[in-house]
């Protein structure tokens, strides 16, 4: 028979995400009402080795849905990735009487749970909190949308510069694997061109496009380069292309960490109440080792092995719908 569940964990791992507190409040939320008691880990899998558990109740969690961030901390672990730093924080579980545990993060938190919940047969249920929307099993992740939107507002910025300027700019936006934030970021503000990792893009090809808008007279450029892109660094394809094109003044610049902070917005901050009160539900239902993800506005579970290893195409409609729009 299974284990009724009684005690369960919380915690974020990996990088934050606009909306995980409101997944966390949500969790709690849900949880209380069923009388269940939550703990909460500080710092991901870090804060399960070293047992650094506190219970959360209702109040805990109010005037956090607002938040950026993550009240709980975050942290990538490498000492989780060994067996005795598995054991440790097993033996941190059991110490608390926990039954389950609840792991908002991406694809490496999801890793960290599957192989963890497989040596030591406690069950897991995931909520997808990455900016990148990299995962498999849910049509967009927490914090995606929010950080495309401060993505976008920085290139309207960028853009009365370039304009004012005449100057060709590349722009870097996160996403280390995946292209969604750029390519969201290229539609959303107009942009000339996008380099992302699952689309080809050689530098030559790249000259040709720039080249081709110089002579449609486009007094200025915008190119959203993915930090994941298949040429190489920002700094070095804007490097390239002066070479090429010597007559334009080209400059970069990288919004990096900018992107993964601030408020989340409504759409964040829906998504996360839904998957935080999902994970409870779907455990109480018996789901485990699965991640709670959102299809076509419906929850669906799928199994953090799936999640992880299989691959999230990007709608190629999309790319040729950007490249069509940029012209
Ligand atoms: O969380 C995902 C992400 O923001 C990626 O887009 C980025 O490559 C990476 O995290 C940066 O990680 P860190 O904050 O550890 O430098």
């Amino acid at each position: 028979m299974e284990k009724q569940i009684k005690r369960i964990a919380v915690f974020t791992s990996g990088g934050d995400a606009p909306g995980m507190n409101a997944a966390i409040r949500a969790v709690v939320r849900t949880a209380s009402y069923h009388d269940l008691h939550v703990y909460g880990v500080f710092r991901g899998y870090e804060g399960m080795i070293d047992g650094d558990f506190k219970r959360l109740e209702r109040k805990d969690v109010a005037n956090i849905i607002h938040r950026g961030g993550t009240i709980l901390k975050t942290a990538r672990s490498e000492r989780f990735m060994s067996a005795t730093g598995r054991k440790a924080a097993f033996e941190s579980l059991t110490a608390f009487d926990i039954d389950a545990c609840i792991a908002i993060g991406g694809n490496g938190t999801f890793t960290g749970a599957k192989v963890f919940s497989e040596e030591h047969n406690i069950p897991f249920i995931g909520i997808p909190g990455t900016i990148d929307n990299d995962l498999f099993g849910t049509d967009f992740t927490i914090g995606f949308d929010t950080a495309v939107n401060t993505a976008i507002e920085a290139v309207d910025r960028i853009r009365d510069t370039a304009d004012s300027h005449n100057r060709l700019f590349f722009i870097e936006v996160m996403g280390r694997h995946a292209g969604y934030i750029a390519l969201h970021t290229a539609i959303g503000s107009g942009a000339e061109s996008v380099l992302i990792p699952e689309v080809d893009m050689d530098l030559d090809r790249l000259t040709e496009l720039l080249l081709k808008n110089a002579r449609r007279r486009k007094l200025f450029s915008l190119v959203i380069v993915a930090e994941g892109n298949k040429i190489g660094s920002t700094q070095e394809i804007a490097r390239i292309i002066k070479e090429r094109i010597e007559n334009f003044d080209i400059r970069y610049a990288i919004i990096g960490h900018l992107q993964r902070g601030g408020a989340p917005n409504s759409l964040d901050r829906v998504l996360a109440s839904r998957l935080g009160y999902a994970a409870v539900e779907g455990l109480m239902k018996g789901e485990q080792n699965v991640m709670a993800g959102i299809i076509n506005d419906h929850v669906v579970f799928t199994s953090l092995s799936d999640a992880i290893s299989k691959e999230k195409p990007l709608e190629n409609d999309l790319v040729k719908m950007a490249e069509i729009l940029a012209m």
